[in-house]
This record gives structure tokens, sequence and C-alpha cells, in this order.
């Protein structure tokens, strides 16, 4: 695979602050990427703003009347307004709905989640806090390509922290979400670079 420069479309419902590390990698020089558009299926959710402060289009996309995916009309236009922006990879950031296989299959293994857990331990909601209540020594973030599965997509890259006796949901949500703005731009930096070859359920990285 040769390098290319991303042209990426980023999805999410909340604070957006793996779009901002996404967006600071880009103006550093270290992702050879740009972003087209930031839609949000949250009218008022942060990340839209954070969108709009960098110049970026950021929508709001009406999901309804489905509480939880991504389907029927809204993912036909999702798909629509991504490839309106010459979306090439779709960067799923703390977006809070499953994705089908309309979005997927528009953009065959160019759609990456970040999942706050080692994946394939506490897929689902509050990773960080299944992590800690299970009692869980080690936890991290796991970048992956999405699959028509929850979080069970083949992984790219994968960060560790440690988990601290005195840890709550929180303070270990914040050590995990230091090294998820590290892991992203990683991955899409070895995207960009043309080194990621997926051969079954493994993700093979070449050398440089
Ligand atoms: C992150 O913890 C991510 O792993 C999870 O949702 C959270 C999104 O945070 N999928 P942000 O909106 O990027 O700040």
């Amino acid at each position: 695979m040769a390098s290319t420069t991303l042209r990426i479309g980023v999805l999410g419902s909340g604070s957006g602050s793996n779009m901002q590390s996404v967006v600071d990698a880009v103006r550093a020089g270290t992702l050879d990427a740009g972003i087209g558009v930031v839609l949000s299926d949250v009218a008022d959710a942060k990340i839209l703003d954070r969108a709009r402060a960098h110049g970026i289009p950021g929508q709001w996309l009406d999901c309804s009347p489905f509480k939880t995916k991504l389907e029927g009309d809204a993912e036909r236009r999702c798909i629509e307004v991504l490839r309106g922006y010459g979306v090439d990879t779709v960067v799923l950031a703390g977006f809070m709905r499953i994705v089908k296989p309309g979005l997927l299959n528009a953009f065959p293994w160019r759609v990456l989640n970040i999942h706050p857990a080692l994946l394939p331990s506490f897929p689902g909601v509050c990773a960080w806090k299944q992590a800690l209540d299970y009692g869980a020594k080690v936890a991290g973030c796991t970048v992956h390509f999405v699959d028509e599965g929850t979080d069970t997509g083949p992984v790219i890259v994968q960060k560790t922290v440690p988990v601290f006796e005195d840890d709550t949901a929180d303070t270990l949500h914040a050590r995990i979400q230091v090294q998820e703005h590290i892991a992203y731009p990683e991955a899409l930096r070895l995207l960009a670079e043309g080194r990621v070859r997926i051969e079954g359920r493994r993700v093979r990285i070449d050398e440089k």
C-alpha cells in the first residue's frame, strides 16, 4: 500500500478530545491527513464546537427514530455527507451508536474506532469502569477497524496504563484518555503511510 493523504470524516457524540488529538497531529505535521467534516448525533455536542473552532464543518446528524444505532435514512445521509466531503477514512471518536453494514460497506475497512479498554476485554459502554470493577491491574485503549460486531474488529494499536489502588472511574478514564490521544494519531499515521495490512483477524504493520 502506498502512502496517501487521508481525508478523514469524524463521527462523535461527546467532547471530541480524540478528534482534537487528530487535529493537533495534522497541525504538527506528524499526520498526513485533513479532516473534511465532523458529524454528531448530538446537536449540542462539544465535538461540533471544537470542529467549528478549527474551521472544520460540523454538522448535526439527526439519527431518529433510532436511539442506539446508525441506520436507515440517517445512515444514508451520513454516507452522502461523508462522500460529499471526499472522505476516505471514517474515524469514530466517542460515537455512541452501533454502525451498521451500510456505512461499513461504503468505506470497506476504512472505519476505525477507539475503545477505552484492552480488547477483547471489556467491550461495550464505560469500559474503564468495567475494568476497575473487575479488579484489573492493567487497563488501556484499543484502536481497531470496525466490523459488524461490537468492539470486535481487527486491532491496529493498543496502549496500556496501570490501575492504581486509589483509582476512581474518573481518574482511570483520564489516564486512559492520555494514551488514546497518542494511539489514534499513531494508528492513522500507520494507515496514511500505507503500512497496515489486514490478514484475517490480524493487522500486520509493515516496517518503514
Ligand atoms: C473515549 O474514551 C473513547 O475511547 C470512547 O469515548 C470517549 C470519547 O471521548 N469511545 P472524546 O469525545 O474523544 O473526548
